[in-house]
């Protein structure tokens, strides 16, 4: 009976912390200076979707200061951030979301 309570409890924590989205990790770090598709500080996600691949946004979030000239920037403004590699994930599955969405 109790293994089956830690299995349960276990089983339920899992799906809790599971519940990351693209959008929470958008609200939380990217928000103030991105929207998604509307120019904002940095530009719209859509137009980010339409013109990367996924490789290159998340080589962009993990260091603008090194991808920037790849990109065609003369400075770069955007934050180092430091973001685990499931925030990565989502966040750049979330910026492809909207490709072709104005
Ligand atoms: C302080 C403001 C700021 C924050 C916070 C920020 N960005 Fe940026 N981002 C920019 C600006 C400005 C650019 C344009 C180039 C530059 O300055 O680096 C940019 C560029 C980018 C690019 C490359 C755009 C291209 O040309 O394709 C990506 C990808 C990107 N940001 C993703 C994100 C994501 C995802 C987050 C949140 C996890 C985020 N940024 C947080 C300001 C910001």
């Amino acid at each position: 009976m109790n293994k089956i309570a830690i299995l349960l409890l276990l089983f339920s924590v899992l799906l809790f912390s599971d519940t990351l989205t693209g959008k929470k990790v958008f609200e939380t770090y990217c928000w103030g200076c991105h929207h998604q598709t509307a120019m904002a500080f940095g530009p719209p996600f859509s137009q980010i979707a339409d013109t990367r691949t996924k490789a290159e946004i998340e080589a962009y979030i993990n260091s603008p200061k090194s991808m920037y000239k790849a990109f065609g920037y003369k400075r770069t403004v955007m934050t180092q951030l430091h973001l685990n590699a499931k925030e990565l994930d989502i966040i750049s599955d979330y910026i492809l979301s909207y490709k072709g969405k104005q």
